[in-house]
């Protein structure tokens, strides 16, 4: 049974696919989840948070798979730092199914197939109200709240404020060294690896993401580097609808939560045919989340109590995007 729960996970989404968790099977009834190391973010993501959230991602994921086969899925997670010592592979949680008799009402697994992550301009369609209503809900019920704007100038500046935040962190060299090490220049090297982000993906010419990354004394000249944001903006049109999602974000207990809770959106999303792309940069980029919770007035708590820790562009697209890369089950499972 878990090699089939993992056949779903294997398509959990992570930051940059860089699918950094595996399932080691203990018995039919246990099984741990890992971290691979080499597989973090430690210059984006320094403190794990959205890596503590994968693991939530990939645990949900089997989670959904387990109840349609009347399963319940256990889980305690180890909670420990990210990258304190140099082990290559860490323990993050210990999971154990539990027969149930029957299978357990949830959300259709069919979904974690079809999901996907759509960086295309969308349509102009704003977001239908039953479907916010149905992300209200699930949101609520995980003690968060979710938002939602329409407002022209509001989506603007979002979109700005995420190409800031992007453009800002490219100007470190650091930053950059760790994303081309995920970024992925033709469908044949994305093929190969299995992972990482392909040029086609982010919609985006190879020429441009090589030149930004490799070149980027060059790309960074400011005639260019207006025509390398045109092209980027160009992706992002259409867009009528904004989201957030607020609630604490304060620990890995938390992170892990948040993860849980994002995959159950993004499956609710794909069954009402509705996309969404994370504006990741804007959250893991403290300046950037700061000026956005400022400019839009958002009233958070202190040290992560009630933070806007996921911001997407939400909608209706006309372009089917390209499936990402995964790793096989027999990696997925070492
Ligand atoms: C926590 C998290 C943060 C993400 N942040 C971004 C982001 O900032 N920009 C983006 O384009 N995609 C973002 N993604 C989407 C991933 O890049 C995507 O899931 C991955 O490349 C796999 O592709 P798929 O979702 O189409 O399967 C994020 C995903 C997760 C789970």
């Amino acid at each position: 049974m878990w090699r089939e729960l993992a056949e779903y996970a294997r398509w959990a989404p992570s930051p940059h696919n860089t699918q950094p968790t595996r399932l080691r099977i203990v018995d039919g009834e246990r099984a741990e989840v890992q971290f691979v190391a080499e597989r973090g973010l430690p210059v984006g993501d320094p403190q794990g948070k959205f890596t503590h959230m994968t693991f939530g991602i990939f645990v949900e994921t089997l989670r959904i798979a387990a109840h349609a086969r009347g399963h319940e899925l256990e889980v305690a997670y180890t909670g420990e730092p990210l990258y304190r010592d140099r082990r290559p592979l860490q323990k993050v949680a210990e999971l154990r199914l539990l027969p149930r008799g029957q299978p357990i009402e949830d959300i259709d697994p069919e979904l974690i197939l079809r999901r996907r992550t759509n960086r295309h301009p969308y349509n102009n369609r704003p977001v239908l109200p039953e479907v916010l209503a149905d992300l209200r809900d699930e949101t609520r019920r995980h003690g968060h709240a979710f938002h939602t704007s329409t407002d022209p100038r509001a989506i603007q500046s979002v979109k700005e404020l995420n190409r800031d935040s992007l453009y800002h962190d490219l100007a470190h060299a650091e930053y950059r060294e760790e994303l081309d090490s995920w970024l992925r220049y033709s469908d044949a090297e994305a093929a190969r690896t299995g992972d990482g982000l392909s040029t086609r993906t982010l919609v985006l010419p190879s020429w441009l993401m090589k030149g930004v990354m490799r070149a980027h004394w060059l790309f960074s000249a400011p005639v260019i580097e207006q025509v390398t944001k045109r092209v980027y903006m160009r992706t992002m049109k259409g867009i009528s609808t904004v989201g957030w999602i607020q609630g604490d974000f304060v620990d890995a207990e938390d992170w892990t939560a948040a993860g849980h809770l994002m995959m159950r959106l993004w499956l609710v999303l794909t069954g009402h045919g509705v996309d969404w792309q994370p504006y990741g940069s804007i959250i893991t980029n403290d300046d950037s989340r700061r000026s956005m919770v400022e400019k839009f007035g958002m009233e958070e708590g202190d040290g992560g109590r009630d933070m806007v820790w996921l911001l997407v562009r939400m909608g209706y697209c006309d372009h089917e995007p390209a499936r990402s890369q995964r790793l096989a089950l027999a990696e997925v499972l070492r």
